[in-house]
């Protein structure tokens, strides 16, 4: 899909540094561009289905840094600017997330963050998911943890929840005493999580009641 591609270029390369709330720009359609500190999220495509109220929606995380050294290095080629950065979209898209937003338009759920290999380990996936954080008005939902990324989630400051939303006080046995589910199941879908805002109390189950009304609470797996 190279929907993207068109929205990158209005990206700006040059006003990014020092962004903790991400700056968004709407882009028409519904999309629009997100400025965080060296990323910017990109699009707001449609990209699944979400509960009544909420439309989920991926955005492209196109790398700043790595953008701006490709069309520093294209321009001092004699290049025009805007075509260095049209052809420096595909190599700083370095990865995708999808979150639920409201009818606000404010962030209220995370549902996947994937970065390419080799952009990992970098700091850039806390980068996006502290700036999405930041800029959501409440505690954000993390939905479907996978157990891998289950250490990442807890240096984000998660607190974790079983898939019938009662709490995960000791992760470690948790992790280690869940059975296996079974190949039908879909073989990662694990954890549910919230991440708070600073002096939030609100119950789990209510902040994923409000993203989610069908959650079901009544089955503890
Ligand atoms: C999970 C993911 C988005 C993290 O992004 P990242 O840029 O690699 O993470 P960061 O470099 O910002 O790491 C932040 C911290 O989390 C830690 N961390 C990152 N991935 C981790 C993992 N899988 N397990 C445990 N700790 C992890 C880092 O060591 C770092 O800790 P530090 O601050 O003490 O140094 C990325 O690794 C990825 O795309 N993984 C594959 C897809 C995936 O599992 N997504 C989650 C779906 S629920």
């Amino acid at each position: 899909m190279r929907q993207w591609i068109k929205l990158v270029e209005n990206v700006l390369i040059d006003e990014t540094k020092g962004v903790g709330v991400l700056r968004r720009e709407a882009q028409g359609m519904g999309l629009e561009v997100m400025y965080g500190e060296g990323f910017a999220l990109v699009g707001g495509f449609r990209s699944g289905g979400a509960s009544p109220g909420m439309v989920r929606v991926q955005y492209s995380i196109i790398d700043l840094d790595i953008m701006q050294e490709l069309v520093s290095a294209l321009v001092a080629d004699g290049m025009e600017k805007s075509e260095a950065q049209r052809r420096s979209q595909e190599k700083s898209n370095v990865g995708t997330v999808d979150i639920y937003k409201d009818a606000d338009n404010a962030i209220r759920a995370i549902i996947d963050i994937k970065l390419n290999a080799k952009n990992r380990k970098a700091g850039l996936g806390r980068a996006v998911i502290q700036s999405l954080v930041a800029s959501a008005p409440q505690d954000v939902v993390i939905f479907d943890i996978r157990k891998p990324a289950v250490g990442f989630w807890k240096k984000m400051g998660a607190e974790f929840y079983k898939r019938g939303g009662a709490p995960v006080t000791d992760l470690k046995t948790h992790l280690v005493s869940t059975p296996k589910r079974s190949s039908m199941s879909a073989p990662h879908a694990y954890l549910q999580g919230v991440i708070r805002k600073p002096g939030s109390t609100t119950p789990f189950e209510e902040t994923l009641r409000a993203v989610d009304p069908n959650a079901v609470f009544s089955v503890s797996s």
